[in-house]
């Protein structure tokens, strides 16, 4: 049978609390013989998956749901929020023109998500935010 590993972690709303899920992230992939190079952009899916939903929450998300299941093969990324929840085709896309004059710089973290993701998906509505992401890591 194919090994599997599972973890679960409710962050609360305080600075820098992502990084606990990074530094868990981490211990999972050396756990499963994973190389940091091929983690790399699981991280950086993680961090704007978890900032979102801190930042976007809402005053009514104290806290977001973590959770990763890896095997030696793929990573699932699961996090959810508590917060006001959005409709995501109503959001903008980018312009890196715009990054680099003096507009609007920001609204990059779903675009980083989705680019990086073999699978992405978002369920979300009044009551928070769910967003699943498969990382294929061989
Ligand atoms: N979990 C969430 N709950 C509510 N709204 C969200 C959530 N995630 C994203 N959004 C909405 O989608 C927009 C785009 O998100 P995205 O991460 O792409 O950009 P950003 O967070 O505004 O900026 P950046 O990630 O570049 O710092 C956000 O501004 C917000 O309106
Ligand atoms: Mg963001």
């Amino acid at each position: 049978m194919q090994k599997v590993v599972t973890m679960k972690i409710e962050l609360p709303r305080i600075p820098d609390i992502e990084l606990v899920a990074l530094e868990g992230l981490d211990r999972l992939s050396r756990h499963m013989g994973i190389s940091e190079e091929k983690v790399g952009e699981a991280r950086l899916i993680v961090t704007e998956a978890i900032i979102n939903g801190l930042e976007h929450g809402g005053d009514v998300s104290p806290k977001v749901d973590v959770e990763f299941t890896m095997t030696k093969k793929e990573l699932t990324i699961f996090v959810r929020d508590y917060g006001k929840g959005f409709e995501p085709s109503t959001v903008e896309r980018p312009d890196i023109n715009k990054k680099f004059g003096t507009g609007h710089k920001r609204g990059w973290g779903l675009q980083i998500m989705k680019s990086m993701s073999d699978d992405f998906r978002i369920d979300s509505n009044h009551g928070g935010t769910r967003i699943t992401i498969k990382k294929l890591l061989s």
